[in-house]
């Protein structure tokens, strides 16, 4: 038998040349490290091996129309065998993934990995970063749930902002106009084929350059990098001091690797998949959506900057992230890479982790954003000094309209407006309907939706409030 094996095994080498692939790539020399250094990449390339076959798994029950991609998940959810774990596995993996390409890219920047001649390395990782945030967007909008399908929609309101190019670019996004069944299309495409695609083409051209240009060494504060002679140096480096990339290198990155992976399984085992939220709902046009986590930071900037320069930052913003990013290795490819003798590298990552982290907790807290899970105000809270019956039927009125999703009332209610609760003392009768039916800011206009009667009640309840 084993004979046979060894045979088979002989054929087959011959005829691919399977060894002749390897041996070079697992014996190749790469500089001596510590083993819990430089794992995040291989950590990052694991999450996304996860998320292919997971996410081809999810494909063959999941139905990419907007009638029954909703039933297909909750399908998926509850009744598939391992359904609900598969889908956490699938979320956790993202989350994972997202975090530690961020990890990667703050470890190669402080080592600053990117200079000469690794400049093409940073350059395609800016490329997969992107890729992956476009991965993490477009695959909430296939749980078609409003969750997911409000998110989209706000992104794609706030593309079409941008001046002269965002109309189209917010079509080109969702397909047309309105989010609707060829959106749902169109993302599926997005997320399973075309940026897949683009990924794996990018992760091939990353890898390729890794191996190319080699691993950098671990800096050294006083070592220089000079283009005209660091390859020559890391050449007679490699000789001295090298080790093989078997096993040394490949024993920290499986371990890493294998901690990440059954961090996510037992978070897909706890916690399962995020809720699904409902299928979107197209009259409820108000609503503002809770997005996964990672998109959260993106969504809170937006919801903070000044309105005046939302359409600018809005083009600008992303443009100048991405030339910025594109451009570090441009700015400086040579000379010192210590963090030690660069500490404003240290100072930067800082400074962006808080920015980042500030946003997403903003983000987590959206007081901004509608409190759709506000209760009905209790009686014994209203002011109603005449115990006026239009006082109590507005308060009724104020829950029932959706005012309280926005406004905070005695404690009770959102903060997506002004606190309401001694409005009687700051606003006139006139004023108060004045408000109502016009709406303005981001309040809706509500002069065609409530009747003469309800007006003249939500304003008397109003009126008292002091
Ligand atoms: C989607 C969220 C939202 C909803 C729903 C909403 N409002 Fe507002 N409201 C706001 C915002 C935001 C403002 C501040 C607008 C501005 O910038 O001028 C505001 C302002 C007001 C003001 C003026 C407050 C002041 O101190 O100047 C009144 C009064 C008011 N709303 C009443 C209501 C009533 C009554 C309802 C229900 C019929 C309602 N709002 C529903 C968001 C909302």
């Amino acid at each position: 038998m084993k004979k046979i094996l060894k045979k088979i095994w002989a054929w087959l080498d011959d005829r691919i040349g399977i060894t002749g692939l390897l041996k070079p790539l697992l014996n190749h020399k790469i500089p001596p490290r510590k083993l819990w250094s430089y794992v995040f990449g291989s950590g990052t390339l694991f999450c996304f091996l996860l998320q292919v076959i997971t996410g081809v798994s999810l494909s063959l029950l999941y139905q990419p129309s907007s009638n029954n991609a909703y039933q297909s998940l909750e399908f998926i959810t509850n009744k598939a065998k391992f359904g609900n774990v598969l889908r956490g596995i699938h979320y956790f993996g993202a989350s994972g993934m997202i975090i530690l390409v961020g990890v990667h890219m703050m470890r190669v920047y402080i080592t600053a990995s990117y200079k000469f001649p690794r400049e093409m390395n940073w350059i395609s990782g800016v490329f997969l970063l992107l890729l992956t945030i476009f991965m993490g967007f477009t695959g909430q909008l296939l749980r078609w749930d409003s969750n997911g399908v409000w998110s989209s929609v706000v992104a794609a309101e706030q593309l079409g902002r941008i001046p002269l190019v965002g109309k189209y670019m917010a079509r080109l996004l969702i397909g047309g106009d309105t989010i609707g069944g060829q959106s749902l299309s169109r993302f599926y495409s997005y997320h399973v084929f075309i940026i897949p695609a683009l990924m794996f083409t990018f992760i091939g051209l990353h890898l390729y350059l890794v191996l190319r240009n080699g691993i950098s060494e671990p800096p050294k504060a006083g070592r220089l990098v000079d283009p005209a002679t660091y390859r020559q140096w890391y050449k007679i480096f490699l000789k001295e001091k090298g080790v093989p990339f078997w096993p040394n290198a490949v024993i920290g990155d499986v371990l890493f690797s294998s901690v990440i992976i059954m961090i996510i399984l037992g978070l897909a085992f706890i916690f399962g998949a995020p809720a699904l939220t409902g299928p979107p709902d197209p009259s409820m046009v108000h609503t503002s959506p809770h997005p996964d986590w990672y998109m959260l930071p993106f969504f809170a900037l937006f919801a903070l900057m000044p309105k005046r320069i939302e359409s600018i930052a809005m083009m600008l913003g992303p443009v100048l992230t991405v030339v910025g990013l594109l451009a570090i290795p441009f700015l400086s490819n040579k000379g010192e890479r210590s963090p030690l003798k660069r500490p404003w590298s240290m100072f930067g990552v800082i400074i962006v982790l808080v920015f980042v982290t500030s946003l997403l907790v903003l983000g987590l807290k959206a007081p901004w954003s509608p409190k759709f899970e506000t209760k009905a105000l209790p009686l014994a809270v209203i002011k109603n000094s005449h115990g006026d019956t239009s006082v109590a039927h507005g308060a009724n009125l104020f829950y029932v309209k959706g005012c309280q999703y926005c406004h905070t009332m005695h404690d009770y209610g959102g903060k997506a407006g002004p606190n309401l609760t001694n409005v009687g003392n700051r606003l006139s009768k006139d004023e108060l309907a004045i408000r109502i039916v016009n709406g303005g800011g981001n309040m809706p206009a509500y002069g065609s939706i409530l009747n003469k009667n309800e007006l003249s009640n939500l304003v008397a309840f109003l009126a008292a409030q002091k």
